[in-house]
């Protein structure tokens, strides 16, 4: 297979190559700092110190308090260690023969979908909370599900595949009114705005690295303060005892790196991401295709409710006006050169209609249909040019 320019790998949304900078950082931290920060000798302490210089650095980009930074191995082993890690706790308040509850939504990551299906092996009740056509929880369904024996609240802030943004403000507001415990997958988010945890109405956050130019391997979990969380995986007592195994100190400065590069490039812009401008022009460029549809927000109308910067999704038909199989679209447009993904890469192996589109109310057919394009820092202007005519060769040989 011959190599691709960067400039066409449109999948930043199931992961992205390594900046330069945090590649770097990462060989001489491993040079450096390559003992095991548990030592008492010198060497240990050495990368003892890397590595919570590395912490302080993630917690101050983060706008943490006093919030924990718990790192663990990417986005699903956090989602996992906040869902099960706080459901002990949360079931001694439960009263005595009841079940407690948690709340999802309908377009969780399948990593939610699996936390939350192994809390019901422990006995809880999960409940569904319903989203519109455009992927927004319904709030006053949020609202009625928050009576007890409701305990927990998982929800996606930023939907990998559909783009949405949800609004996490009210939402944590109906949180917080009601006593239940708010988990937010932010996996998505971090890198693309600001976020300053200790400001949000949340209290357990999760991100992963390696969405946002960072190595693959490490992601944290956010930890409200005096929030009584047990581990997953428990050993030699690492990270404060709620992650055990042997730190990897190197990935977790690549990690502060890609999340200072990120923070900076939102800072340079007024807090707003770059790709956001380019991806409206894109969006605008390949909706002049007939047949191609928008799913998801519409970040061009002026009321949208949110929708990630670097996140475009479609529904293609053919030229002939018949519903395309997106993962066959996404093979042809690889013949062409150009790496965009059918939806959520965790999910591209299963069934073609997806879950998320599902939910939204799309019927079977138009829901195998999605495309989804998700941007890079270093995207250019060419792709309006490039990308439309290359989707339509591509749809054409389906
Ligand atoms: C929204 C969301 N949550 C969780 C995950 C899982 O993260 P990881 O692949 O780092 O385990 C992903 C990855 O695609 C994601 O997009």
């Amino acid at each position: 297979m011959e190599p691709q320019p960067l400039s066409h790998y449109l999948d930043c949304c199931a992961t992205t190559p390594l900046a330069p900078e945090v590649a770097e950082r990462m060989a001489s931290v491993q040079a450096q700092a390559w003992a095991n920060p548990s030592s008492l000798h010198g060497f240990g302490l050495a990368a003892a110190e890397q590595m919570e210089r590395s912490r302080h650095g993630v917690a101050a980009l983060l706008g943490c308090r006093d919030e924990r930074v718990v790192f663990t191995s990417g986005g699903t082993e956090s989602i996992h260690l906040a869902l099960l890690g706080c459901a002990p706790a949360l079931e001694t308040q439960t009263p005595a023969g009841h079940q407690p509850r948690l709340v999802i939504s309908a377009v969780e990551h399948p990593a939610t979908r699996a936390a939350a299906a192994a809390l019901k092996q422990r006995g809880w009740q999960v409940a569904e909370v319903p989203v519109d056509g455009v992927g927004v929880v319904d709030l006053q369904a949020l609202e009625r599900l928050l009576a007890p024996p409701t305990r927990l609240v998982s929800l996606i802030w930023g939907q990998s595949e559909v783009g949405t943004i949800q609004p996490l403000r009210q939402i944590g507001a109906l949180c917080r009114a009601a006593g239940v415990f708010l988990h937010v997958d932010a996996v998505q988010v971090v890198g693309h705005q600001p976020v300053a945890m200790a400001d949000l109405p949340v209290d357990l956050l999760s991100l992963a690295a390696h969405k946002l130019q960072g190595p693959r391997g490490i992601g944290a979990l956010l930890v409200r303060a005096g929030l009584d969380l047990q581990p997953c995986l428990a050993g030699g007592g690492q990270e404060g005892g709620l992650r055990a195994g042997t730190e990897p100190v190197a990935l977790i400065a690549g990690f502060e790196t890609a999340l200072k590069l990120a923070c900076d490039r939102l800072t340079d812009h007024g807090g707003v991401d770059p790709s956001g401008r380019l991806r409206n022009r894109l969006f605008e460029a390949l909706l002049q295709l007939p047949g191609v549809e928008r799913s998801g927000p519409d970040p061009l109308a002026s009321d949208h409710p949110g929708r990630l910067p670097h996140h475009l999704s479609l529904l293609v038909r053919s030229r002939f006006g018949s519903w395309l199989n997106g993962r066959q679209l996404v093979q042809a447009l690889w013949r062409e050169g150009w790496a965009c993904s059918s939806g959520s890469a965790c999910s591209s192996s299963g069934s073609a209609a997806s879950s998320v589109l599902l939910a939204m109310g799309h019927a079977p057919e138009p829901a195998a249909a999605g495309l989804r394009i998700s941007l890079g820092p270093w995207h250019e202007p060419e792709l309006l040019e490039l990308l439309p005519a290359a989707l339509d060769r591509a749809r054409a040989t389906l």
